[in-house]
């Protein structure tokens, strides 16, 4: 029987200190209108200074361990994907392993950005798949506060961007009842690198850290909104439709759809390219902002929790970011 990779437990984790539009009109000319109109965003949450990534990727995971029930000594492996780890190296992984003190695991980082965690995902499905490992931690985490640019240059990330931990606990599932990961899809595009992307510092300039970098603001992540726009909208729902085809099932099965939280006016362009109903599409945008890797697992665990995600439920996710990279995946609840 082929065994699948189910998930059993969802958590998430926000810090407490709600940052409102009007907060931001404070910083920069920007409005609250604005940022509204542009992208459904109304509040962000942000660290307080002391706060590292792996501290929200902690507390989330707690939520998908204790959402589990099972004994964290029993989890075997751990996917950690962020685009914001605490230090430039370790990643979040080993720091995540030592802080909620696990065994001597293996701990893997992730590198994709936005697409983040289906990627980390992919990644486990296989694990779990091939036998290799049998509860695997899965988490996903930013702090994109603590290096966005509140200038009035850097006005149109800023205002997007918050802070927030997703992580759910996946284990095999062979009883043959159909439930879990059904496929993942992978897909990138370096050619647009620098649509979006921190291009400095960088090792290139040898040595990497140069004064200059840090005088110009040359560290801050930077895009080409419209260009972002466009390609989101078009390979979200590109990449649901290869999920779709590949698994024979068509857009009306989908029970609940779960894309990055990038945009409203985004998601919902992704929705209208599926023909997938509002009730359908999960946000959580317009309080939480885009919270890159995380935005997909904490929405994700609040629509389980809320009941919009029950069993037997297929629930489709999509993301596209930095990279570019963009990715799907079929779950069967
Ligand atoms: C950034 C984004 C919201 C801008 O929306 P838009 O509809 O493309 O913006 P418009 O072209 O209508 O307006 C751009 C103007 O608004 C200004 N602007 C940018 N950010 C602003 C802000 N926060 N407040 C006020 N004005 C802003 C720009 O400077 C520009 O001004 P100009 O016309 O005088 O040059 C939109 O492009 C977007 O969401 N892109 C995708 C971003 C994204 O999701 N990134 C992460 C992907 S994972």
């Amino acid at each position: 029987m082929l065994r699948k990779s189910v998930i059993t437990g969802t958590g998430h984790y926000v810090p407490p200190r709600v940052v409102t539009n009007r907060d931001l009109e404070r910083l920069m000319d920007t409005s609250d209108d604005w940022i509204r109109q542009r992208s459904g965003i109304v509040t962000r949450h942000h660290v307080d200074p002391g706060v590292n990534t792996s501290d929200l990727a902690c507390e989330a995971a707690r939520r998908a361990i204790e959402a589990a029930g099972v004994d964290p000594s029993t989890i075997d492996f751990i996917v950690a994907a962020t685009l914001s780890p605490d230090h430039y190296f370790p990643g979040i992984g080993v720091i995540v392993q030592a802080k909620l003190g696990l065994g001597t695991i293996g701990a893997l980082d992730v590198r994709n950005q936005c697409s983040g965690f289906i990627y980390a995902l992919a990644a486990a499905d296989q694990f779990i798949r091939a036998g290799t490992y049998r509860r695997i931690l899965l988490v996903a985490a930013e702090v994109q506060s603590a290096n966005l640019d509140f200038s009035d240059e850097g006005r149109d990330m800023a205002v997007l961007f918050g802070d927030g931990a997703g992580a759910v606990i996946l284990e095999p599932n062979e009883t043959g009842d159909g439930r879990g990961v059904l496929s993942t899809h992978l897909f990138s595009d370096g050619n647009f690198a620098s649509k979006l992307w921190m291009e400095k510092p960088c090792p290139a300039d040898n040595p990497t850290f140069q004064r200059a970098v840090f005088d110009e603001g040359k560290f801050f992540p930077r895009m080409d909104g419209r260009h972002v726009f466009v390609n989101a909208c078009e390979r979200m729902p590109e990449s649901v439709r290869a999920a779709l085809a590949h698994n024979g099932l068509a857009a009306e099965d989908i029970d609940a759809l779960i894309p990055h939280q990038a945009n409203d006016r985004i998601s919902q362009m992704v929705a209208k390219g599926l023909k997938i109903p509002a009730e359908k599409v999960v946000r959580n945008i317009d309080r939480l902002g885009n919270t890159t890797a995380a935005s997909i697992p904490i929405a994700l665990d609040e629509a389980v929790r809320d009941g919009r995600i029950r069993s037997g439920h297929l629930v489709a996710l999509t993301a596209f970011g930095s990279g570019y990279t963009w990715a799907s995946a079929l779950v069967r609840w």
